[in-house]
């Protein structure tokens, strides 16, 4: 492949790409609303595919849901994966997730008008449900991709909604077909936003990313006695409200106790009735804990489960918790970690190595294959959130070097063996 090493990425193409998925589910100030499995999903689903067909890709969806569009290679071994999703949270921007998808697209375009074929085929992958906020766990099209979790049971899974995986799967016309035998990957390689201040603040233009933290996910009830707010004395309450708030601040409290790479976070909270005048019957919250050493991750769930029992007891409530997901930290393969950080030396790009605070699909796809991501900057750190921004530079610079590492590891004599 003489000249492979010069070729660059269109990046005004990737750039318009991205903000034409932007615009399927865009909200009013900015920023899109893609929950997964919504008819905005549809639309974006079926944007990419009508885009993976235009290149002449092979497109293939499975029982999950998920999306690969496959370009042949001189061989037909294991292909060379680049992946992500395109589903975003209630309240999301436009890179999340898109990138890596929207950046394997540029990738094999470029591919294309240079006439060049790869040794191992390419596959760019959209994942089902990364996001998890509407159907837990996060990473659920990866994980099942993987075999970590029975497709039966993935699509029973109820949303926030009532609704289940499987009918809204089936309603938007990719319940796909079971796939034949393991999946066979040679490699997994993810392009993303860093989602954090980190690269801004260092002045830095590429995170070479070395792993994932742990995340646990769990949803709490509390179940009191709805009241009179004038008439119940405080002493005589059951105040399911009033328990919960103890317990989000507890949240805070353990996390900062424990310190370092600890974060907790109580994001959606919601009380039943309701009602100024009325003392809470139930409350429903959930906590998301994540660390990047499992043993804090496990301590801070202990002390969290310690603080609920005493805080149920005092208040007078009984409460229930619920896993929703529970993934250890991941490392990513060290060869390829490797070639992501020379090929960014390479082409003279400034990089740090760095683990990744959010979840990401290539945490699944890295236990059957080796696996690795690239982060770019993202502007103030902001993500999950209407404002996300990455300056196209920084795109440009992830998907070129994107681009260099799919064409190292797609020889067929490379050697990265899961290590
Ligand atoms: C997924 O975006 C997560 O890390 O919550
Ligand atoms: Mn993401
Ligand atoms: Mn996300």
């Amino acid at each position: 492949m003489t000249g492979a090493s010069n070729l660059r990425i269109n990046a005004d193409r990737l750039v318009s790409r991205l903000k034409e998925l932007g615009r399927v589910g865009a909200l009013p100030g900015g920023g899109v609303c893609r929950l997964a499995l919504t008819q905005e999903d549809q639309q974006g689903r079926d944007l990419v595919v009508s885009w993976m067909r235009a290149l002449g890709l092979e497109v293939i969806v499975d029982d999950i849901g998920n999306i690969f569009g496959r370009r042949a290679g001189r061989q037909n071994i294991e292909p060379v994966m680049i992946g992500s999703h395109i589903d975003t949270v209630a309240t999301g921007g436009l890179y999340d997730g898109c990138l890596g998808v929207l950046a394997g697209l540029e990738i094999v375009e470029t591919l294309n008008e240079a006439g060049l074929t790869t040794d191992r085929p390419i596959v760019v992958a959209a994942f089902t449900n990364e996001e998890g906020a509407r159907f837990a766990p996060d990473m659920m099209g990866s994980l099942v991709y993987v075999g970590g979790l029975a497709v039966e049971e993935a699509r029973a899974t109820q949303g926030i909604d009532g609704q289940t995986v499987g009918d809204c799967l089936e309603r938007i016309g990719y319940g796909g077909t079971r796939l034949e035998g393991a999946p066979a990957v040679h490699a997994y390689l993810e392009l993303h936003i860093e989602q954090g201040p980190v690269l801004e603040d260092e002045d830095l233009q590429i995170g070479v990313v070395e792993g994932v933290q742990g995340i646990s996910w769990q949803e709490f009830t509390v179940r009191g006695r709805s009241s009179h707010a004038g008439t119940t004395p405080m002493r005589l309450r059951h105040d399911a409200g009033l328990a919960a708030a103890q317990i989000a601040a507890a949240v805070h409290a353990i996390v900062t106790e424990i310190g370092g790479a600890q974060v907790g976070t109580v994001g959606s909270f919601n009380l039943h009735p309701n009602l100024v005048n009325v003392v809470p019957e139930t409350a429903r919250f959930t906590v998301d804990l994540r660390n990047t050493d499992e043993q804090l991750l496990q301590q801070a769930e202990r002390r969290l489960a310690e603080r609920v029992i005493e805080i149920a007891a005092r208040v007078g409530v009984s409460v229930e918790v619920r896993a929703l997901a529970r993934f250890e930290p991941v490392e990513f393969d060290k060869r390829l970690v490797a070639a992501v950080e020379a090929g960014a030396n390479r082409l003279g790009m400034s990089n740090r190595r760095m683990p990744s605070g959010a979840g990401h699909d290539a945490q699944m796809l890295a236990r059957i294959c080796p696996a690795a991501m690239i982060f770019v900057p993202s502007v103030d750190g902001i993500s999950h959130n209407i404002q996300e921004l990455t300056h196209p530079a920084d795109l440009e610079n992830g998907a070129n070097l994107l681009l260099a590492t799919v064409l190292e590891t797609a020889r067929s004599g490379a050697n990265q063996e899961k290590q």
